[in-house]
This record gives structure tokens, sequence and C-alpha cells, in this order.
């Protein structure tokens, strides 16, 4: 039987999860060499909330992170998120940036490309498939938002998984945001999967509410090729299972990793005074590092729950995070029972809170939720009612083709508009992505070229949800 592949997400949805996405080039630096020699199936360490991170907190520039994780780790396939039509940014885009930032992501270095939509709408997919088709070596895989609704069953899922594998995924992979899995659903799920589909399967489930080590054991038995871990210093918690503990419990069994467990604790050794300097600074709270089954209940993704406490702490509410809680579910019903991921979560979490904090449900909506009512972002899971969409959306017409459709190729004017900052190719798509975040970041970055302060830094430190 082939071995079990392990990704490590250490470098990127394991401190997404529980710092907010903070680790710096920096901190990962001393420990990359090491974590080269592991042998793992791949290392998740771009995309996601990195990119924006990287420019609005970090100072950093995310391609310069990259180019530099290839360098220092040239056996491993490096993996990155991507949010298909949506890119890394929070809206969609025209597939002319599209096509230029999968071009892009792989001349950098990402081997492997793990796509998704927040709303499993394949259309918002396609042309992120066929753009990462194009460059020779890119491995597809693409991951469907895993939720739980009145639609959401095996039929469901196994049905998307065999659209895409024919769209041109070359693997798929259970994206279990939430940690809504539970072992045996997860064993049902991933079989049937395997008994429909013939490529690849991988699951990627957080432990938010402790059980995610259990079900990625129970879809190991049921056939999955490989799973998503992260290193005990950040592992847990709303990360993920550690990757010592699962290979430990599948070592000697027909499941194997291959990899070695004392090799791998001298690379977490590397990351355990990081996990010191979070802890002491605040920036990881033991609070999010117990089981928590709310998020069975509330079906709410790790990097959420943080943020709605922001939110509320800023509108000083923070006693309000039960009902929030509440309202959350019902937001959710009302836009479709989208998967909550990002950009979903945020917009039904924000919208959420507007109608805690308001004194009433929708007195105050925001742009984003009428957008994912109007059909801006896709087509939801269900249907939405038509007296509520008329109440949110008034008299604006719904959409109801392929977002993007609706886009004009946008590249030209993007670069036009960022002329001015211009160092490298790839900046183009940094702003496309993050307009003022990034000119803010290309200023700094002048500034530092030539010795000036950054007169907008303290702007760049406000909290923004990633
Ligand atoms: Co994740």
């Amino acid at each position: 039987m082939a071995k079990v592949g392990i990704t490590d997400t250490i470098l990127r949805d394991a401190h997404q999860s529980l710092v907010a996405t903070r680790m710096t080039t920096e901190e990962m630096l001393p420990a990359l060499h090491k974590l080269d020699e592991v042998g793992f199936h791949s290392l998740e360490c771009w995309g996601g909330a990195t990119f924006d991170a990287c420019l609005r907190f970090l100072d950093e520039d995310p391609w310069e992170r990259l180019r530099l994780l290839r360098r220092e780790m040239p056996k491993t396939k490096l993996q990155m998120l991507f949010r298909g039509q949506n890119m890394l940014g929070y809206r969609h885009y025209a597939d002319d940036v599209v096509k230029y930032f999968v071009q892009k992501s792989v001349a950098n270095g990402i081997d492997i490309i793990r796509i998704f939509d927040a709303l499993n709408d394949i259309r918002n997919l396609e042309t992120s498939i066929k753009a990462a088709r194009a460059e020779e070596g890119a491995h597809v895989q693409v991951a469907m938002s895993y939720t739980v609704s009145p639609v959401h069953d095996i039929e469901y899922f196994v049905k998307y998984a065999k659209e895409l594998e024919n769209t041109g995924a070359d693997s798929i992979c259970i994206k279990d945001m939430a940690g809504l899995l539970t072992p045996y659903a997860t064993y049902d799920l991933v079989k049937a999967l395997k008994e429909t589909i013939k490529i690849p399967v991988q699951v990627h489930s957080h432990f938010t509410a402790g059980l995610a080590d259990m079900v990625l054991m129970k879809a190991v038995e049921a056939g999955a090729d490989v799973i998503d871990t992260a290193l005990s210093p950040l592992a847990l918690g709303t990360s993920h299972p550690a990757t010592e503990s699962m290979v430990a419990a599948l070592q000697g069994t027909p499941y194997d990793t291959g990899l070695d467990l004392v090799q791998l604790n001298e690379v977490a050794a590397d990351f355990e005074p990081l996990r010191i300097k979070y802890l002491e600074s605040g920036l990881l709270s033991s609070k999010i590092m117990k089981a928590d089954v709310n998020a069975l209940i509330y079906q709410v993704p790790g990097g959420m729950l943080s943020n709605l406490l922001s939110q509320l702490k800023q509108a000083g509410k923070e006693d309000k995070l039960d009902e929030v809680l509440a309202e959350v579910p019902r937001v959710r019903a009302d836009a479709g029972y989208p998967p909550l991921v990002t950009p979903s979560s945020q917009i039904v979490g924000t919208q959420a809170v507007y109608n805690v904090i308001m004194g009433e449900r929708y007195k105050m909506v925001t742009k984003e939720f009428r957008g994912l009512v109007r059909g801006e972002y896709g087509k939801p899971p269900v249907e939405i009612d038509a007296d509520f969409r008329k109440q949110i959306i008034g008299d604006e017409e719904p959409i109801d083709c392929r977002p993007a459709d609706l886009l004009k190729d946008e590249l030209d004017e993007m670069r036009q508009k960022m002329a001015q900052w211009y160092e490298q190719e790839e900046d183009v798509l940094t702003y496309a992505q993050f307009g003022n975040v990034a000119e803010k970041f290309f200023e700094k970055r002048r500034n530092a070229k030539y010795g000036i302060d950054g007169k907008h830094a303290d702007e760049a430190q406000k909290v923004h949800p990633v």
C-alpha cells in the first residue's frame, strides 16, 4: 500500500489559525533547511492570508518571501492556498489578473496550488484551474469547502468532486476549515470519494473541536492519500493535529508515513522559541487552545472566532460574543447556506456582528453582504428567498452568471495606476489585490531604500480581518 503523505502547514495555516498570520520570514528562516530534509509530501507555506499579512502588518514583500522559501527548500514541494477567482483578495478579479497571478506564483516557486471557492461554485474555479494546468509541473489541487447544512450531504460532495475531476483537478482536498468533520462522517465521505474518483484525496481538518486527529485517522483508514498536519509548536487548538503525533500513530501500520520521529522532533524544536514568544506577547492566546465544540454548534471557523472577538472589542461590546455566535447560523441560512470560509466567513460574521450591536437584524447591511445576496460571489448552495433578497438588495438586479463574466480585463489599467511604484512585475498583482495597503507598503519599501521613515507606519498597523 502506498504511504500516506503529510502536508505540514506550520508556515501557513498553523500560524494563520493561531496567531493571525503573523509569523515573519525571519522567524521561519532558522528551520527551513531542516524542514526541507524531512520528506513531507508538501509544505503549505504561501497564499491564504499570508499575502495580506505580509503587506499589512509585517512590511514584507510576499513575493520575496516565496522566492526565499523556494531557495532555502529546493527539495520539497511548496504548496499555496488560492481562492480561485478571489485570488488572495476579497473580491472577484478579472480573468487576466487571475491567470497572471497563477503564472507568477508558479514562476516564483509554487508546485501545488490548492484552489477553492467559498461557495463551491465551480464556475469560479474554471479560470484558475485552466491557468494552473497550463503551467508546466504545477499540480492543481481543488479543495471542496466542507460544511454542514441541509444540502451538504455525501452525495453533494461526491457529485462536486466528480465535476472537479472532469474539470482538470489533479487531486481533491476536503477542506474542513471550521473543524466540522467528525471521525465516522469522514470515513463515509472519504470512502465514497475513493469509490467514485480516480485522483488522490487529501484531508484538511482544523482541530478546533478536538476531533481532527481522529478525523485524519478515519480518513486514512478509508483511503485518504495525504493528510494536513502542523508541527507540534503550532498544532492543536484552532490549528491542525500535530505532525509528530500523527506520524507516531501511523508508524508500523499499512498507513506508515515514512517520516522519522526523531528528525521531526528536531525541526519542531526550532519552532518552540516562537511558540513561547507568541504566548508571552499575547499573540497566542491560551483561550483558542482548548477543544471547543461551539464550532460544531455554530460552525464558525478558527480564524473567524478571533475576528468576531476583535470586531466586538473595537465596538466595546465584548460581552455580546454569545449572541453573535447564535446569530451567525441565522445569517448563514438567510444567505443560502454558504460554507463559512474567506471571504464568506468575514461577510456573514460582520453582518452578524451588525445585526447584534445595532439591536435590529439587517438595520445596517454591509456592502459585502448585499453583494453576497445579490450573487456577486457566485451561486449559494441553496436558492435565497426572493423576499429576503428584495429586502437586502432593493431594486438592484440579481446576478446569475459567473460573476467574473461581468468584469473587463483589468491588468493594463492596474499597471498604469501603480506605475510609480513598479520595481518588479509581481508588484502589479500586489496592487491589484490590496490597493491602498499595497501602496503604503510600496511607499515604505521605497522610503526604506532611501532611508526615510514611513509616514504611514501607524495607519498600517490597524487591525483588519484576515
Ligand atoms: Co485551514
